[in-house]
């Protein structure tokens, strides 16, 4: 399996809308933190926040980005995230693109929360 990065948005829901006026943790850092902890002992996905997709209308949003391979693999930005019921299928979504040899997975391994909140698939780098 490659390994792949999940790249979330820590400001959805906080910094874009009244929530952090109110002192709560925004839905994007609670779902960053909550894949922290559930990826500690799977070495092949990693977490890393990202401040903001500028996509801020549709959170919590966060990328599949497939590390490596040969060709180098595509990624997916996802938005409508919900940080408690999408966090299992989060995880499926990345081993379905860590096992996809170009980072696309197959429909049926889509979860729907991949499947409905698809934003943009970006290619890789071409060749330069
Ligand atoms: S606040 Fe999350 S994409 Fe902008």
């Amino acid at each position: 399996m490659a390994a792949v990065c999940l790249q979330v948005c820590v400001s959805c829901e906080g910094l874009c809308s009244e929530s952090a006026a109110g002192g709560e943790v925004p839905a994007g850092r609670r779902l960053y933190e909550s894949l922290l902890t559930a990826t500690a002992e799977i070495p092949d996905i990693n977490v890393a926040p990202v401040d903001c997709f500028a996509v801020c209308d549709r959170p919590v949003t966060l990328a599949f980005r497939a590390a490596g391979g040969d060709p180098e693999r595509w990624s997916y930005l996802i938005g409508d995230a919900d940080p408690e019921r999408d966090l299992a299928d989060i995880l499926a979504a990345a081993r379905a693109v860590a096992d996809s040899p170009h980072g696309v997975p197959a429909i049926e391994d889509r979860p729907p929360f991949f499947r409905k909140g698809v934003i943009a698939r970006v290619p890789p780098l071409p060749r330069l």
